[in-house]
């Protein structure tokens, strides 16, 4: 196993409501819309990036895809944003949250978002690995 596995990765548990709540705080809504949730306040400016998640799966298939995808969007990127939306140097044109962003904001928001996604959270409780809960 290689030292940058993601094996034993596991956030706690969530808020989907909080999630919502510092969504629309973070300003996540300011680039993306989510399948069928109402965000309030809705946008009264048109998006200038506008990339709507869940639903449909298009790059996100993990937990782990869906959290480093916030935390860490350049890592991958699907390609049907990847010439739209990214600068020159290939980087993906979201907004870095690492400082703004609380470890409890971005747990809540990914239990808000995986309800939306069709993810699979991974469960290596005895796997071949030896890992328990
Ligand atoms: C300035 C615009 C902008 C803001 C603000 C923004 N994003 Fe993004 N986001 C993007 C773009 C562009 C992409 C597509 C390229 C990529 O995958 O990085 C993306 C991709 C994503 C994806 C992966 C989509 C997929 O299915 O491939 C997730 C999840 C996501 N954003 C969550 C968030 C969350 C959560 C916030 C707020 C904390 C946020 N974004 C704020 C622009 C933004």
């Amino acid at each position: 196993m290689s030292e940058k596995s993601p094996v034993g990765f596991r956030l706690p548990e969530g808020s989907i409501w909080k999630g919502k709540t510092a969504f629309v705080e973070l300003g996540c809504i300011t680039c993306h819309s989510v399948v069928d949730e109402d965000l309030m306040p809705e946008m009264t400016a048109p998006r200038k990036i506008h990339v709507v998640l869940g639903g449909e799966i298009t790059r996100v298939k993990t937990y782990g895809q869906l959290v480093t995808s916030i935390i860490n969007p350049s890592h991958v990127i699907s390609p049907q944003y990847r010439d739209k939306y990214t600068d020159a140097e290939g980087n993906s044109l979201m907004t870095d949250f690492s400082k703004e962003m609380t470890v409890e904001q971005m747990i809540d928001i990914a239990e808000f978002l995986q309800a939306r996604y069709e993810v699979v959270i991974p469960d290596y409780a005895y796997n071949e690995y030896g890992y328990g809960p």
